[in-house]
């Protein structure tokens, strides 16, 4: 009895020894661990470029306050031109040094999208959020397809754009002609001639501006945009997925891009049944032709890499409109704005535009090499408004040294456009609305190397060549034909943007008084020599 108590005791004590003995061993395996992880952290973090450590897990999320591009501006400030910091599991290279910005993005390292969250809903596909081969082949067959339709600063081809663009600018001054006297927000007449235009050149269809096709559409994209918003957390702290609430606009979001999708998916399959290979009628006509060559060729499985036809038509569609109508938007509607703060300068656009275009006609692109007044003031509304202030994310295709930093693959690299068009190293009080900085001492338009607001490099802006037209058409037709004044009775609206992908002006009001167009007046072809400086923008 009293052995077999005894075995018990000694069972149980080395046992107990053993679980000791396993225990330490644990401890330390799992200190080992720690310390291995610790120190890859703090070497990688003495690698990276400076900037604040923030907190484990979350990063540097708990201390960001106001607009992000404003806060990555003060980081730069404190820590220099290209910094690093984490925003939860995501590791965040901003760049404010517009030589680095343009010595990067030139180079093929710096072609790459950040994975993340978002890119995975998107599911590889279209131009914006892929890289590699297939953003290679879209972005040089979109490049040759949107200059074929007219985005290119020669050519009959660009009058044949001219000409779609002016008949929205014709169809908006017309809406405005009937609000008279009212006070008006123009950001709803905005969106419809804008959607217009790049809706015509990818697929040719229109809208009117009471249609609720269109409103529902419009309404799809902006709760995309918020819902977007509401899931964006989850980019940098993945397990905020599991949080109850995250599974439902997570739904919402996928079910919306559904009903998006089965629009498109409508406006190809109407394409599909009338398409004919000897009459291109736009963008979409010049996928449904590739794709035709490439069955016939026996190449149709792997083009696009393999994805399927329909839904890289429809994510060009997206990305296309997404990128060229709130961009553009908001920009118009930020030129209304500085005018509002400005009447001198709406005022000295308007004399310019009375001199060369005369008051028969409205403003055409030829034009704009004679009106430096109006062209510089579109210049600085872009420079000062940075609707673009962060440009859009890249990532290096793999580890990058940079001015003896390691740039892993992964990071998120950001050109922080707002800080190069806000530094006072490079312009002359750059708070100040000043289009006068884009005119040299010969009176012509010039662009410093450091305005990007359509980014630089390999990934710059698809879109500039129509920006920039309709940007002119509709901003000089604008001034052209009305008096812009604060309402009776309101405020100057704030200059506080409010941001996210771009940075728009919040909602406010103008009074609009018609300037009618007369006949009789001298115009540029009977008062202005042809002479264009290799200085003056060419359109
Ligand atoms: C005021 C108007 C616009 C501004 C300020 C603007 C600005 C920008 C910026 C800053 C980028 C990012 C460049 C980078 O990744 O480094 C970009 C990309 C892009 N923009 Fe624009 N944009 C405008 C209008 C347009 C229009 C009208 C279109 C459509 C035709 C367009 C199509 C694109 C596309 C497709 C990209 C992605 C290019 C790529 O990933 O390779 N944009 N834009």
């Amino acid at each position: 009895m009293l052995s077999t108590e005894l075995y018990s005791v000694v069972v149980w004590r080395s046992a107990l020894i053993d679980g000791l003995i396993l225990t330490r061993v644990m401890l330390v395996f799992v200190s080992v661990l720690l310390l291995v992880r610790a120190l890859q952290i703090f070497r990688e973090a003495i690698s990276l470029p400076p900037g604040p450590w923030g907190l484990p897990v979350l990063g540097s999320l708990p201390f960001l306050k106001g607009d992000l591009h404003l806060h990555y501006r003060d980081l730069t400030r404190k820590y220099g031109s290209v910094i690093s910091t984490r925003l939860g599991s995501q590791l965040i290279v901003v760049l404010s040094d517009y030589k680095m910005i343009r010595d990067l993005f030139r180079k093929e390292e710096f072609t790459g999208r950040p994975t993340t969250e978002f890119s995975s809903i998107l599911g590889d596909y279209g131009v914006i959020n892929v890289a590699g081969k297939l953003w290679k082949d879209q972005r040089r067959f979109l490049h040759d397809g949107l200059r074929h339709f007219g985005m290119s600063y020669v050519g009959t081809r660009k009058q044949q754009m001219e000409k779609r663009i002016m008949n929205e600018v014709e169809e908006f001054l017309n809406v405005l002609r009937q609000k008279g006297d009212d006070a008006v927000d123009l950001n709803p007449v905005f969106a419809v001639s804008i959607s217009n235009v790049i809706c015509d050149v990818l697929m040719s269809v229109r809208f009117s501006h009471t249609d609720a096709k269109f409103i529902r559409f419009m309404n799809l994209i902006d709760e995309g945009f918020k819902l977007f918003g509401s899931l964006e957390a989850a980019l940098f702290i993945p397990f905020l997925r599991h949080l109850p609430g995250y599974a439902a606009t997570l739904q919402k979001f996928a079910k919306n891009r559904e009903e998006m999708a089965k629009f498109l998916q409508e406006t190809i399959d109407e394409h599909k049944k009338t398409f004919n290979s000897e009459h291109l009628r736009d963008l979409l006509d010049t996928y449904l032709y590739e794709i035709q060559k490439a069955n016939a060729e026996g190449n149709g499985h792997d083009l696009f890499g393999g994805r399927d036809h329909d839904r890289q038509m429809q994510q060009i569609m997206g990305d296309l409109f997404s990128a060229g109508m709130e961009t553009i938007k908001s920009t118009l509607r930020w030129a209304v704005l500085f005018m509002l703060y400005h009447p001198d300068r709406a005022k000295a656009v308007q004399e310019e535009l009375d001199q060369v275009v005369g008051r028969t006609r409205l403003p055409k692109l030829e034009d704009i090499a004679y009106l430096p007044t109006t062209e510089s003031t579109i210049l600085e509304v872009l420079r000062i408004s940075s609707i673009v202030p962060m440009g859009t994310t890249h990532a290096p295709i793999r580890d990058v040294k940079l001015n003896g930093f390691h740039l892993p693959q992964h990071a998120q690299i950001i050109p922080l456009l707002h800080a190069v068009h806000m530094d006072p190293t490079l312009w002359n009080d750059p708070d100040t609305f000043n289009p006068s900085r884009f005119i040299n001492a010969e009176g012509k338009v010039c662009k410093p190397d450091y305005f990007l607001p359509f980014g630089v490099g390999r990934r710059m802006c698809l879109g500039e060549v129509l920006a920039r037209m309709e940007l002119f058409l509709f901003f000089s037709s604008l001034l052209h034909c009305f008096d812009l004044s604060v309402p009776e009775g309101e405020k100057l609206p704030t200059r506080r943007g409010i941001a996210g992908v771009t940075l728009s002006p919040s909602t406010f009001r103008v009074t609009l008084r018609e300037r009618p167009l007369i006949r009789g007046s001298r115009t540029r072809d009977d008062s202005m020599s042809t002479e264009v400086s290799s200085c003056v923008t060419a359109f």
